[in-house]
């Protein structure tokens, strides 16, 4: 499956790639995903988001506005080296965000050598959103109708393969990994919380002042207007940005508005029982 995404890009060789990342402190942002066909930028669950509290609360030039690196570097993608960064030789402790399942990640990191932060998103909302995000994005096709998306959802036919499995799948092998597990709905309703939660987890201890500077940089709205997070670096040749943004509205239950009732029953149907004896039942709940 891995391999058939990253087809094209030479980038990426598991084995090869990723061996000599693993052995040092290492905290990986991972998210729920799907794409189709041609991956480029993906996600649809908090990935930028993410990356911007974590470069917030890593890096004080990020938080006091002295240095101008975007979040992709500081962050950088761990199966997609997407700016040819040396990922194998950043300085401790080093961030990464990835869309892998369970079982690609590296192999150390079962031995809970590294921490991952793994964030979920009510799976009608990452299809509504990658729904938008594919007008223009160039790279994507764009899906004729939410019907067709939803289909090849449901069926897992898409990149990286079915969000039931990637959510299970890290679930149910929770106890293999030292792992944080976050709802986008949970940092929507309380950033500051989740805030706190990722640094608990994470051991960084900051300031009262600092945690509100973060907390305040990671708002959808100072995002959306910070370059170095809002991906609008992102050049014309990948983008058509007339057509969207990657911040596009940022809230909880945004496919109300597009899905009809017998779409949402079909996707109720087809997942909300399967994933009963998950703890993400919330993502239903909050909606
Ligand atoms: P919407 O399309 O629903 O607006 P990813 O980065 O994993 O691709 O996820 C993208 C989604 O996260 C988009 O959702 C985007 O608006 C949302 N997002 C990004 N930063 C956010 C923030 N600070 N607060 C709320 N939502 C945010």
């Amino acid at each position: 499956n891995l391999l058939a995404v990253e087809r094209g890009h030479s980038v990426f060789s598991p084995s090869r790639y990723l061996g000599p990342i693993f052995p040092c402190h290492l905290t990986f942002c991972m998210l729920c995903l799907f794409i189709f066909h041609q991956p480029k930028f993906i996600s649809f669950s908090g990935t930028v988001w993410t990356q911007n509290i974590l470069s917030l609360i890593f890096y004080e030039g990020h938080r006091n506005g002295t240095e101008d690196i975007v979040i992709m570097d500081r962050v950088p993608w761990l199966e997609y080296n997407v700016n040819n960064l040396d990922l194998a030789n950043l300085s401790s402790p080093r961030l990464f965000f990835t869309h892998l399942p369970y079982y690609l990640v590296p192999r150390g990191l079962r031995n809970r050598r590294g921490k991952v932060i793994y964030v979920a998103r009510n799976p009608k909302d990452v299809m509504v959103s990658y729904f938008y995000f594919s007008k223009f994005m160039i790279a994507l096709e764009t899906i004729p109708d939410l019907n067709t998306l939803m289909e090849r959802f449901l069926s897992g036919k898409v990149v990286y393969s079915s969000w039931l499995d990637h959510v299970r799948g890290w679930y149910t092998h929770r106890e293999d990994f030292n792992i944080l597990f976050l709802t986008f709905e949970e940092m929507k309703k309380d950033l500051r919380s989740a805030v706190l939660k990722i640094c608990n987890f994470l051991g960084k201890r900051l300031s009262e002042k600092e945690l509100d500077s973060v907390v305040e940089q990671a708002t959808f709205e100072n995002m959306k207007r910070d370059p170095r997070a809002n991906y609008e670096f992102l050049p014309d040749t990948l983008v058509e940005k007339s057509k969207g943004q990657f911040l596009r509205k940022g809230t909880v239950g945004d496919w109300k508005k597009i899905m009809t009732v017998a779409q949402s029953e079909r996707f109720d149907m087809a997942l909300k029982e399967e994933m009963k004896d998950l703890p993400f039942n919330c993502l239903w709940d909050s909606n």
